[in-house]
């Protein structure tokens, strides 16, 4: 742990951020995965991290989580700043990071779960189970999640369910930021949009989210600000107000690139090939449940 600097104030905004990255870069051997990225997670507000495969999204996170370190630049967390050198350290500074394949005991109960790793002790060996189960039931019932039997293994759950269950412990355990990586991949319509409202529950609660995704529908549902990585850099760094769903959208289609080769297979086979600019960009995948507005 480090606290040599702090962050300049200058950058502080409306809210100060709870973490903020400065020029940072990350490499694995001669690998360069981030280069020069800059962004910040504020108290209440969602910050969508989007890219394609291989953009470096999930090396961002892990700097974030303690797994990696980063060899260039800054990060600060609370204003100080900071290289995790463990999950253990950023989970300390209350920084809870749910995986896609998240980190839970799919044959243990839900409650058990919820508790992992945190569980209520009674007397010298024993467990707080009537606490622990009465607890989780409260917790959960906040967040509106209905386990009607919370003795069932967690992996007969849903995975919306699921997620919003590792959400609603992180809130619990006192995180102050939440990464959500790629939460709403694996799952269908409806699904999604469950776990879009427990965002904006966390959201509400107070919490810094940074939510991963590469769907942009779904980004500007629920997101206040918004971070493209291509390559490892960052191309797009815009606040809702700067931004429309459309040109999230044409962003992450990798509008030129697909301009051009648009342009490379009409040459190939003219009248087959349909040119970008004249597709209109649908919202099938966007979930059709009620959110509420996005505030700024
Ligand atoms: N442990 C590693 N060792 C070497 N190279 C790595 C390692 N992890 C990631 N990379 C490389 O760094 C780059 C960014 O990868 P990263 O996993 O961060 O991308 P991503 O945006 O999460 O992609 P995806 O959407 O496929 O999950 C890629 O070129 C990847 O091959
Ligand atoms: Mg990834």
């Amino acid at each position: 742990m480090s606290a040599t600097k702090t962050a300049p104030t200058h950058e502080g905004g409306p809210t100060t951020a709870i973490l903020e990255m400065r020029d940072c870069g990350k490499s694995y051997g001669n690998i360069q995965a981030l280069r020069g990225v800059s962004m910040s997670v504020r108290q209440g507000k969602v910050t969508c991290v989007l890219g394609d495969n291989g953009a470096g999204k999930s090396t961002l996170i892990k700097i974030m989580a303690g797994l990696h370190d980063y060899n260039a630049g800054e990060m600060y967390v609370n204003g100080e700043e900071r290289h995790f050198s463990s999950p253990r350290e950023s989970l300390g500074s209350g920084i809870a990071t749910v995986y896609q394949d998240l980190a839970l005991a799919p044959l243990m109960s839900v409650w058990r779960n919820f508790f992992l790793g945190n569980e209520v002790k009674k007397g010298l060996f024993g467990m707080d189970i009537a606490t622990m189960k009465r607890v989780c039931g409260e917790e959960l019932t906040k967040m509106g999640i209905v386990i009607p039997d919370l003795d069932r293994p967690i992996g007969s759950l849903s995975g919306g369910q699921k997620q919003c269950i590792a959400i609603a412990r992180a809130i619990y355990f006192g995180a102050k930021v939440i990464i959500l990586d790629e939460p709403t991949a694996a799952l269908g319509v409806k699904q999604s949009g469950v776990v879009l409202k427990y965002i904006m529950k966390a959201r509400d609660a107070g919490l810094g989210v940074v939510f991963i995704t590469h769907n942009p529908h779904h980004a500007y549902l629920v997101g206040n600000h918004f971070v493209i990585l291509k390559l490892g850099r960052v191309v797009l760094d815009a606040h809702r107000d700067e931004v429309s769903l459309d040109e999230l959208t044409e962003e992450m289609a990798g509008g030129k690139e697909l301009a051009d080769l648009s342009h490379e297979l009409r040459a190939a086979d003219p009248g087959k090939v349909v040119d970008p600019s004249t597709v209109e960009h649908g919202s099938i995948d966007a979930p059709t449940v009620d959110l509420p507005k996005v505030r700024d």
